[in-house]
């Protein structure tokens, strides 16, 4: 007779108890980009929505960013660091394969023997993490769950590119996760379709790069280092065509009709994607969509929070009211789920 293996006591519900962000210090308008490749401050803002971006410093890097976001989205859900059993952390652009960032922030924030990991899933990877983490503390397997998106991208981006150099950015978001009595993180809608890998990735691996730097270094010769490229025009259809259905999944699981929505926060691809969502969805008036892209670009993993933040922060939502997220870019891959919006700090 096999051992019987016991589960944790499930918690019923979970929901996002508080969210942080961090901004980089350095704002980077259209201006400075235009040059060199061969465009304009109004092309950017007319074809993109982005007026301007965040690139991060040196001193500002993966696990900095993370670890100050996580700072005030401790302070924002009034949870102690060490009331944290797991650290979730999503990025694709942490130049350390080993260890995951995310171990390394947990001890900043002097967290100990806390389980901690990283997520790969592209734009789509915060609503990822959330689902896990959302899942984690359903199944009583963690109480309390730190989850962060994060991105230096500027890192990966090839200053010539038309297509990349104007919408990548770099910033951190990150919210605790935890038990609540009502469901506040409903079932995540989401998949990812490889055979469209070519739509957005890293041009070389790093294996390859480093052949090229041994090869150019016998010969005199010089390599370029690996960036991200994407053919925007590919992205742009499968998002405008595709997600909608995503979209109504994700509700249709939550059991949420589109007008008991409060708040639609898309990852910040590009604002004309969002208006093609808004209006595939029929989304009323009411619904305060989130346009954070303006003034931050496309961050990838980062967007999702820090565009929640935005939205709470300008008061055009607030804590408590109901918001549809959608996280879609490399893999192809898309995550959505319907939540709660999490309180922010004050000031
Ligand atoms: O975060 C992951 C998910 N990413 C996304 O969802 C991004 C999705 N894609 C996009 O956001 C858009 O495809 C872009 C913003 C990247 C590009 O916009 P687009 O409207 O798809 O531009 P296009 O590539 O179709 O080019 C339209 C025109 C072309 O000129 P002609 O042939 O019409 O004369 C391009 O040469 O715009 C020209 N163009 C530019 N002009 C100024 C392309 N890039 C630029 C540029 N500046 N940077």
């Amino acid at each position: 007779m096999p051992a019987q293996i016991a589960t944790a006591p499930p918690v019923t519900h979970a929901t996002t108890l508080g969210l942080g962000v961090y901004r980089p210090r350095r704002i980077v308008p259209n201006a400075e980009i235009v040059d060199r490749i061969d465009s304009s401050d109004e092309w950017i803002r007319t074809r993109s929505g982005i007026e301007a971006r965040r690139w991060a410093q040196d001193d500002e890097t993966i696990v900095a960013m993370s670890t100050a976001a996580a700072r005030e989205a401790l302070t924002a859900a009034n949870i102690p660091a060490e009331q944290i059993d797991a650290v979730i952390l999503a990025t694709s652009s942490q130049m350390v394969l080993g260890p995951s960032a995310g171990a390394v922030v947990a001890t900043e924030l002097g967290m100990h023997d806390t389980a901690a990991f990283d997520v790969s899933a592209g734009c789509a990877g915060f609503c990822y993490a959330l689902a896990n983490a959302a899942n984690l503390v359903r199944a009583g397997q963690a109480r309390h769950v730190l989850v962060i998106g994060v991105e230096r991208l500027s890192d990966l981006l090839d200053p010539t590119d038309r297509t990349c150099a104007f919408i990548f950015a770099d910033g951190a978001g990150a919210v605790v996760v935890g038990p609540s009595e009502v469901e506040g993180i409903g079932p995540v809608a989401w998949g990812s379709d490889g055979s469209q890998t070519s739509a957005i990735k890293q041009d070389k691996d790093f294996a390859q790069y480093f052949a090229e730097v041994a090869a150019a270094e016998a010969s005199g010769g010089s390599t370029e280092r690996p960036y991200i490229r994407m053919n925007g025009t590919a992205v742009f259809r499968w998002a405008v065509t595709f997600l909608e259905k995503a979209c109504r999944d994700a509700l249709d699981r939550s059991g949420v009709s589109v007008d008991q929505l409060d708040a639609f926060v898309p990852h910040q691809a590009n604002s004309r994607i969002t208006d093609a969502l808004t209006r595939a969805l029929h989304m009323p008036d009411s619904v305060a969509i989130a346009r954070d892209i303006a003034e931050s670009g496309n961050t990838s993993a980062a967007s999702i929070p820090m565009a929640m933040e935005q939205l709470l922060r300008s008061g055009a939502a607030k804590p408590g009211d109901t918001a549809l997220l959608l996280g879609f870019g490399a893999g192809l891959a898309y995550a959505g789920q319907v939540v709660t919006l999490p309180a922010i700090t004050a000031g």
